[in-house]
C-alpha cells in the first residue's frame, strides 16, 4: 500500500485508489506529479486502476477527472457501439440492450487507431447487476489452444464493416456511416477511411470498409503477449457463414471478421475463445462517484447485464 497524501494506492487486479482522509472531487482533479506518475506505474504494471470515494459524479466533475488522469481526450472515432456525447468528448458507456452481457472486448481494435487508456465514472449506479467486466489480455492469450494462440498471431483479423447510408433500428447493432465516423460530409469519410482503413468503397447500400490488423499485441518493458481483437463479436457464424466472399458483402450490411490471410476463421476456434474470456472475468461493481481506469492494450472489458438506470461515463486517450 502506497500513501501519496490525498490517495491511497493497493496494488491488485484491478488496483485500488481510495482518498486517504475526507476528500473533494477537486483532489483528483488537481493531483500532484508524484501521485499521477505512481498511479501511471500502478496502471502500467496492473492494467486496471478502481478509484473508490472521490465523489465525482456529474459530467463536468467526471470530464475535470478525466482530463486530469488522461491528458488530452480523444472522439470515439470508427467505433461500433451506440453512444452519445454526453459532453464534449464524454461519451455514455451505455453499450447496447442492457438486459445482455456485454461481452469482453478491447476498445476499437477493429479500428486503425484505438486508445491507449479508458476512464470510466459512474453517476448512478445499475439497480442490478451493471458491473464493468475485466479481463486480463495475456491470461486470455496464455489460456488459448496453441493453435489458436498462432493463427491468430501470425495471421492478424481483417474486419469488414458494410455500414448504411442512414441509421437503422437500434436493435439491429449496425450503425450508419456518419453515426461512426461522426459527421456526414461523405468526402471527409472517404479520405479518412482510404487513409486509414485496408480498403473503403461506396456501394449502393453505404460504406464498405475492410481491415487488416493485428489480434495480438507484445506489450510492456519485458514484452508480453496479449489478446487484443473483438472477432468473436463481429463474426458471428449464425448470421454470416460466409465472411470470405467479398461479392456478397457488396449486397449485406453489418460486421465480420475473418484471418488476415482471408481464411474464415473456425467457428469452433470463436467457441473456444468465448468460452476462455468468461473464464477470465473478473467483475467489478459500482457505486455513485467512483471512476475506473483501464489499460486497454492489457486489458479487456465488458459489462455484466441490468436492471434499473445506470450512467457511465467513458472517454479515450
Ligand atoms: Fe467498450
Amino acid at each position: 500500500m502506497t500513501n501519496l497524501g490525498p490517495i491511497t494506492l493497493e496494488s491488485g487486479f484491478p488496483s485500488i485508489a481510495r482518498p486517504t482522509g475526507h476528500t473533494t472531487p477537486a483532489d483528483l482533479t488537481n493531483l500532484g506529479p508524484a501521485a499521477r506518475s505512481a498511479i501511471q506505474e500502478l496502471l502500467d504494471t496492473t492494467g486496471a486502476v478502481s478509484f473508490r470515494g472521490f465523489g465525482i459524479r456529474t459530467v463536468d466533475e467526471f470530464e475535470a477527472a478525466a482530463q486530469s488522469l488522461l491528458g488530452r481526450l480523444a472522439p470515439y472515432k470508427g467505433g461500433d457501439a451506440p453512444r452519445r456525447a454526453e459532453k464534449g468528448l464524454i461519451y455514455n458507456a451505455a453499450g447496447p440492450d442492457k438486459s445482455r452481457l456485454l461481452r469482453a472486448h478491447n476498445e476499437l481494435s477493429y479500428a486503425p487507431w484505438h486508445p491507449t487508456t479508458l476512464c470510466f465514472g459512474c453517476a448512478r449506479p445499475a439497480d442490478q447487476g451493471g458491473a464493468t467486466t475485466l479481463i486480463d489480455g495475456h491470461r486470455v492469450y496464455s489460456s488459448l489452444p496453441h493453435d489458436i494462440q498462432d493463427a491468430f498471431r501470425t495471421r492478424g483479423v481483417t474486419y469488414i464493416q458494410h455500414l448504411p447510408h442512414t441509421p437503422t433500428d437500434p436493435a439491429s447493432g449496425i450503425k450508419s456511416w456518419p453515426e461512426t465516423f461522426e459527421t456526414d460530409v461523405k468526402d471527409e469519410v472517404m479520405r479518412h477511411c482510404q487513409a486509414n482503413y485496408t480498403t473503403a468503397t461506396w456501394t449502393p447500400l453505404g460504406l464498405l470498409t475492410t481491415h487488416r490488423t493485428p489480434a495480438t499485441l507484445d506489450i510492456g518493458p519485458a514484452p508480453r503477449t496479449t489478446w487484443f481483437n473483438q472477432a468473436h463479436i463481429w463474426q458471428d457464424p449464425t448470421t454470416t457463414p460466409d465472411p470470405t466472399d467479398m461479392r456478397l458483402w457488396q449486397t449485406r450490411l453489418g460486421y465480420g471478421a475473418i484471418y488476415g490471410d482471408g481464411t474464415p476463421i473456425l467457428a469452433t476456434h470463436l467457441d473456444t475463445i468465448s468460452a476462455t474470456l468468461e473464464q477470465c472475468t473478473i467483475p467489478v461493481y459500482w457505486n455513485s462517484g467512483d471512476l475506473l481506469l483501464v489499460d486497454n492494450r492489457a486489458v479487456m472489458h465488458g459489462r455484466t447485464p441490468y436492471t434499473g438506470d445506470r450512467q457511465v461515463y467513458v472517454a479515450f486517450a
